[in-house]
């Protein structure tokens, strides 16, 4: 097996390893940690650790601060935290993920939705935050709202990482989890429009160095955010290329 076949299957593997769960209860999303979450995340840290995911799974404590930080910052609105589940306001809409993900979905309105998303990323990074696991699976986007919120912050970025190497991260989840649910012939034009809303050369010069080879020690992890083929991903590099000249 290739070593980019190796890493889908680990990345598969790291996907099922699901720790939380949300449920919608009278207007409100109650988000619990099973009993054993606090031992699969003392598990990830070593392992993120050897594949240099630059990223961090929040401890309870923790994660509770950080969303009521967050829901306060960007909602003003509060989270109750009741024998550790969050209580969180519903947002409007439907994640990016579910919209591109709709057959019927009409191009003009998938462009949308991801205009959307990407635009609230880039206010969100303005604001000075990154999210660590921006994946169109978290983000809602209202399109009758005219509006997208960025939710589930269970993930931080590593602290000796710079701005713009978190940015770029968090941009390349966003391009990738976007790219899988995109038709082979919308994958370029689709590229280049979240570039564009994006727009920073600086992070796009980052981005397009991560792709530059399959060589590289976070793949798996990356490859479980979005299983992109292996053809995909040196698409994606091909293209992240001719914007960066
Ligand atoms: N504040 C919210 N408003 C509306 N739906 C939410 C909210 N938070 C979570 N959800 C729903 O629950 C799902 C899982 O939530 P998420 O926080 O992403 O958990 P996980 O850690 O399992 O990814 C989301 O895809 C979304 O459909
Ligand atoms: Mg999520």
């Amino acid at each position: 097996m290739t070593y980019f076949g190796l890493c889908r299957a680990a990345g598969r593997l790291l996907r099922s390893a699901r720790y939380s769960r949300s449920r919608l209860v009278d207007d409100r999303v109650r988000k619990h940690r099973a009993f054993y979450a606090p031992l699969l995340i003392g598990l990830s840290v070593p392992l993120v650790r050897i594949l240099d995911g630059g990223v961090r799974v929040l401890h309870q404590r923790e994660w509770e601060e950080r969303e009521r930080r967050l829901y306060h910052d960007l909602h003003d609105a509060s989270v109750g935290v009741v024998n550790g589940t969050l209580i969180l306001p519903v947002l409007p809409g439907k994640s990016l993920a579910t919209w591109l993900e709709d057959p019927d979905l009409e191009e003009p309105v998938r462009m949308r939705a991801i205009d959307r998303a990407v635009a609230a990323l880039a206010s969100f990074h303005r604001a000075g935050f990154t999210h660590a696991d921006a994946m169109a699976e978290n983000v809602m986007v209202d399109l009758e709202g005219g509006a997208a919120e960025w939710f589930d912050f269970e993930t931080v970025h590593d602290e000796d990482r710079t701005m713009t190497w978190r940015r770029a991260d968090d941009l390349r989840a966003l391009l990738v989890t976007c790219l899988l649910r995109t038709a082979r012939e919308r994958v370029a034009e689709t590229l280049r429009r979240i570039l564009d809303v994006y727009h920073d050369a600086e992070v796009t010069r980052h981005l397009a160095e991560g792709f530059d080879s399959v060589w590289r020690r976070p793949l798996a992890l990356h490859l479980a955010q979005a299983a992109l083929t292996h053809e995909r991903y040196r698409e994606i590099g091909r293209l992240l290329k001719e914007r960066v000249p």
